[in-house]
């Protein structure tokens, strides 16, 4: 069997990074050496089974600190990157930009610089098969109307302080192929959903907030669209851009699944009625909830929220054989068992500061409550 490639791989406590270093692994092909600050998004008790795996290593450190990052190319050699790790939430980059500003920007920069300085100095067999794979997402592009969908082509108009830091990643990710010649791929991708992600977005929120009783914010009038890929589907596009995807390029990778915001989370509720119906949970039951869809609410929209999100993948399909696998009403369901047979990971990941920065910062959605 071939020699495994070693890749440095960014973000990997965090939700996709953790099923990217899963997938990795699992193929045989890869070592993983998985760099991530462990900030409040990350849950390193993900990845504690891979511990003592001689095919992965993880090292506790910041993306923006250039000595350290300099020191991981020299100390693995690796065949190349895939960068994830960044600030990923628009409510909280709405509440404060710096940190998107830090790690998405500065932080990608630090990468670029680094990796371009370890590329210069590689023998040219290496250097011709490098790979700098940026993951990105869909949200550089702004919002649709009704109609139509988001592709390589479309023009960048980032909307919230997230998607302009991501952008700007996006640009020095481009400008790196272009003036030095690094081998870098661009994914932009929609909305992913799965096991391990971070308890403040819609899909798992929504979940563990109606388990335990909470209420369900939604955001407006629950209009806002968004293209829901599988998590696993994701990390298979990554991948394959990364093995095969022409240096320079970007690929928009997306689910073919728009959601309604409203619909999804009727979905939810749905399923969890099914699963774990309320009058099973003793303190839901003493309360006389019948469905977890009356716990819904509408709250105060989310300041310039986009409206709807939608990709065209026919160029990650064409040229790189890519189309997502798992079907939406399936993903849901799995996601839903996941966050049902993993209380551990979930007070875990509900822990530390994650409730008192909802407590001080969500205000301005909290300005409405109606049903
Ligand atoms: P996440 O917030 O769950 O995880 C981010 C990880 O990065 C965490 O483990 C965190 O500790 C680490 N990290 C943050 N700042 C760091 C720093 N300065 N140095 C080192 N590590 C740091 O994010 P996610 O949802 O898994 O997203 C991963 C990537 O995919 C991001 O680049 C995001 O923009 C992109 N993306 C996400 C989605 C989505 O729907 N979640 C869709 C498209 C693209
Ligand atoms: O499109 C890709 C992007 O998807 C990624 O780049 C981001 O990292 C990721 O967080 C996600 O961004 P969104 O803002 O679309 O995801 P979020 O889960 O925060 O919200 C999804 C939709 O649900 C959005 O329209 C806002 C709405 N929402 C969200 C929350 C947290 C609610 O209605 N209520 C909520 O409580």
């Amino acid at each position: 069997m071939a020699e495994k490639q070693t890749i440095l791989l960014t973000g990997g406590s965090g939700f996709i990074g953790t099923n990217m270093v899963r997938l990795l692994i699992d193929s045989g092909h890869y070592r993983v050496v998985n760099f991530d600050a462990l900030t409040y998004a990350a849950n390193p008790s993900s990845l504690d089974d891979l511990n003592g795996n001689p095919n992965y290593e993880f090292v506790n450190g910041n993306i923006t600190d250039r000595e350290l990052v300099s020191s991981l190319f020299a100390k693995y050699h690796p065949a190349g990157v895939m960068h994830l790790a960044a600030e990923s939430h628009v409510d909280r980059s709405i509440v404060s930009a710096e940190d998107f500003v830090q790690t998405n920007v500065v932080g990608t920069y630090t990468m670029l610089e680094a990796a371009r300085l370890y590329w210069n100095g590689l023998p040219e067999q290496e250097k011709k098969s490098f790979r700098f794979l940026h993951v990105s997402t869909d949200e550089v592009f702004g919002s649709l109307g009704p109609e139509g969908y988001f592709s390589e082509e479309t023009p960048y108009a980032p909307n919230s302080p997230y998607s302009a830091s991501k952008a700007s990643s996006d640009h020095f990710v481009r400008a790196y192929y272009h003036t030095y010649g690094l081998p870098t791929v661009i994914t932009n991708c929609s909305n992913n959903y799965g096991p391990y992600q971070f308890p403040e977005k819609l899909i798992p929120l929504m979940i563990l907030n109606a388990l335990s009783g909470k209420l369900l914010p939604v955001y407006g009038d629950g209009s806002n669209v968004r293209d829901w890929i599988y998590v696993e589907d994701h990390c298979k596009a990554v991948r394959l851009a990364f093995e095969k995807g022409r240096p320079g390029e970007v690929y928009a990778v997306g689910g073919g699944n728009e959601q309604k915001n409203l619909n999804l989370v009727n979905q939810i509720c749905s399923i969890l009625d099914d699963v774990a119906p309320p009058v099973e949970i003793p303190e839901l039951r003493e309360r006389g909830l019948q469905s977890y869809k009356d716990l819904i609410r509408f709250v105060t929209d989310r300041p310039g929220h986009d409206r709807r999100y939608a990709i065209d993948s026919a160029k990650i399909t064409r040229e790189l054989g890519w189309q997502p696998e798992v079907g939406f009403e399936v993903g849901l369901r799995r996601t839903i068992e996941w966050y049902l047979t993993n209380p551990k990971w979930v007070d875990q990941a509900s822990a530390g500061s994650y409730g008192e920065w909802i407590e001080k910062n969500y205000a301005w959605r909290a300005g409405k409550e109606s049903k």
